[in-house]
């Protein structure tokens, strides 16, 4: 399963490619507003670090970048989504799951423009995406699971009715808004492609409160040991 990060800090995203090996990078307008740059200098550094890392397209390392989020009609989604483009051959769209940013992703794809659809709460929703051709669909975890759904079943479907039906793999389920690594676990075991989240969650992943008690029962006998 690749792991990417959801933010759209320069400093997490060098510490999170460099310590864990991120696979890509997600952001959103509340990424781009908590990197304190403006949009368009807050993608353009993440696009120049990309090439800085030799990255050549999406396909080595996908940014996914959301367009306006006030834009409802296709063809103001459209325009921006074109200008987005040019800023790196790493860089994805991210349109959200409505009617026109629907009929926006399908005709972006056939023009060679790749496009991640978010804001996905619902198996039905995850469909129409897949069959527009998206190289990504975002269902979202975090914010159902605040709410108090289990999304253990909800991911799981997403992936059984794109194994069944030929999309698996093909549009890539990226498990978005991963607040535990106990979601990290459940992706993984549905058979997601990818998780998003922010670095504080990868880095609880590797944490387990038996690691720390056993640290401590091993430095104590090594404490009690004559080791020279
Ligand atoms: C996914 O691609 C989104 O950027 C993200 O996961 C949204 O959730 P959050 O910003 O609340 O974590």
């Amino acid at each position: 399963m690749k792991y990417f990060l959801d933010s759209a800090k320069m400093d997490e995203i060098k510490e999170a490619y460099e310590y864990l090996g991120i696979d890509g990078v997600t952001t959103n307008p509340k990424h781009i507003m908590n990197s304190g740059k403006p949009f368009r200098t807050a993608i353009e550094d993440i696009a120049k670090w990309t090439q800085e890392q030799g990255f050549k397209d999406y396909n080595d390392f996908p940014v996914s970048v959301e367009i306006n989020p006030h834009f409802m009609e296709a063809e103001d989604m459209l325009k921006m989504a074109r200008e987005i483009s040019k800023v790196s051959p790493c860089f994805v769209i991210k349109i959200p799951s409505v009617y026109g940013g629907l009929k926006a992703a399908r005709i972006l794809e056939k023009e060679g423009i790749r496009t991640n659809l978010t804001l996905v709460f619902s198996p039905a929703q995850a469909i129409l995406p897949a069959k527009a051709g998206c190289l990504f669909v975002s269902p979202f975890i975090g914010w159902k699971e605040t709410n108090g759904e289990d999304c253990k079943k909800y991911i799981q479907d997403i992936v059984d009715i794109y194994r069944n039906y030929g999309y698996y793999g093909k549009t890539q389920i990226i498990a978005a808004a991963i607040r535990t690594p106990k979601q990290i676990g459940d992706c993984a075991v549905a058979g997601c492609d990818i998780v998003t989240a922010g670095l504080d969650v990868f880095k609880d992943a590797i944490k387990h409160p038996y690691t720390d008690q056993g640290l401590k029962t091993f430095q104590d006998c090594w404490d009690n040991t004559v080791t020279e």
